[in-house]
This record gives structure tokens, sequence and C-alpha cells, in this order.
């Protein structure tokens, strides 16, 4: 890795994954609405922040050229198929052998394997009709990018976020392939972990074509069952 590109780089994860690339030494292109530009203050001289609509082909083209890696931050938001609309974007624009890191969360299932208790499933259920009632939020379009991701034959992982919280960082979070198994029980990862999931994912070849799911090491269930 040598340079990479944060798509939604102005959110809460999208900062975070900004750091940890720096940190690593990599050459960061960012990508954020215009309005979201002073988000990114912080690292206004050590990034090229490329701004507008992440679901916009021009600006992504522009923004992933010669970058060997690409994170993206699938945000449900709005009725105007934000979501796929920016899974396509990269998937149609990075280089031929970038690596591609997408973020989502539980609610994804790649294989139908995943075993949620009734309490999720009535969650999302829920959330998915007042979001869309409201017209804000189009959690259907999150499935339908990470379909389109899991159908491509581009060297991509997407990982599934479990509930989030700030704090200090507890390392790198332990993954399993399917929501249910009793390492991911606990149920949360901090967010600053779950970024530095995805900039890791980046480097480790072993989770191309894989849909981690992910939880804090330092959780419980992630304790108890981590050997
Ligand atoms: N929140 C959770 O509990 C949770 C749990 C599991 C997984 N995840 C996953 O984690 C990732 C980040 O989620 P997050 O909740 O932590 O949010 P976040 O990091 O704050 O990111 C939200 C992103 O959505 C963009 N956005 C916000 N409002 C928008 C709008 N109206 N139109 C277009 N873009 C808009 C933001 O850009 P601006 O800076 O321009 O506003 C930002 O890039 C997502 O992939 C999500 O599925 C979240």
């Amino acid at each position: 890795m040598r340079k990479v590109c944060v798509v939604g780089a102005s959110g809460k994860l999208g900062r975070y994954m900004v750091k940890h690339a720096l940190d690593r030494g990599y050459e960061v292109v960012g990508v954020c609405r215009e309005r979201s530009v002073p988000k990114l203050a912080e690292f206004a001289d050590r990034i090229t922040i490329a701004p507008g609509p992440t679901n916009d082909p021009e600006v992504i083209q522009q923004a992933v050229a010669g970058c060997d890696g690409v994170l993206t931050v699938l945000a449900p938001w709005g009725v105007r198929q934000y979501s796929s609309g920016t899974a396509q974007a990269v998937l149609d624009c990075a280089d031929a052998d970038a690596r591609l890191v997408f973020s989502c969360g539980w609610h994804i299932t790649r294989d139908g394997l995943d075993q949620y208790s009734w309490r999720f499933k009535a969650t999302v259920r829920l959330v998915t009709w007042l979001a869309r009632a409201v017209r804000a939020v189009e959690i259907d379009d999150q499935v339908e990018a990470c379909r389109r991701i899991f159908a491509s034959d581009r060297r991509w992982t997407v990982v599934r976020g479990s509930d989030l919280e700030e704090g200090e960082s507890q390392g790198l979070p332990v993954w399993s392939r399917h929501v249910g198994d009793p390492i991911l029980a606990s149920n949360l990862t901090r967010r600053v972990d779950f970024a530095l999931f995805m900039v890791t994912a980046l480097a480790d070849d072993t989770l191309i074509h894989e849909a981690p799911a992910i939880v804090g090491r330092q959780t419980a269930s992630a304790l108890a069952h981590a050997t």
C-alpha cells in the first residue's frame, strides 16, 4: 500500500480511517460532500481532498486514480440510492488491482447463514420502515450495494460492524464469518477500532472476498472465545 482513497472521509469512521492511514505513512485522498470539507480541517495539509458526492462516478474516477486501496463508508443516507451508487462508482473506477474495503453493519448477510436474534431482526425491520417513511435513510439500498460488491470479481472485503461506541482503541477487533457465532455475542466495537480493521484489511489478502463480522477484542465474548 502506498496511496489510498477514503470515500466518505468526513464522517466519524472516515476521519478515523484517514488518521490510521496517515499513521501507516500512506498517501491519502479523501472524498466527501463539498459542505463537509471543513470537517477534514485537521488533515488539510496532509491529504488531498476531493469534494463532491461519493456516488458521482466522475468524482470517484479522479479520486481513486493511482490508488492501491480504496476504503468506502457505505452510508445509507437519503432515498436516492446513495450507497449502491457509491459502491458501483468505486467498483467501476478503481484501478484493476486495487484492494477495495467497504463498511456496513451486521444486518448485511452474504450467504444467509447469519443467525440473528428476534430482537435484532425486529429492530432492523422497524428502522428500515421508519427511515423509509421519513425519507431519511435507505437501508435496503445498503443491502443492494453489498449485493453488487459480493457479485463482483474485484479484490473486495466487506467489513460488517457491530454496535459502535466511542473511546480509546482496544486494538484490532476479532471477527467471524457469521453473526450468531459466540465470539461476537457482545455486539460492541469501538469506532476507532472499526476503522483500524478497515485499514488493516487493505494489506491482508486473506480477507479478500470475505465479509467479516467484527467485535471489540476486549469485549467479554471476544475474551471468552478468543482461543
Ligand atoms: N452507527 C452505528 O452504530 C453503526 C453500526 C454498525 C455499522 N455501521 C457502519 O459504519 C459506517 C459508518 O457509520 P456511522 O454511523 O459511524 O457514520 P459516520 O462515520 O458518521 O459516517 C456517515 C457518513 O455518511 C455521510 N452522510 C451523512 N448524512 C448524509 C446525507 N444526508 N447524504 C449523504 N451523505 C451523508 C457522512 O458524510 P458527511 O460528513 O458529508 O455528513 C459520512 O461520510 C457505515 O457503513 C455503517 O453502516 C454503523
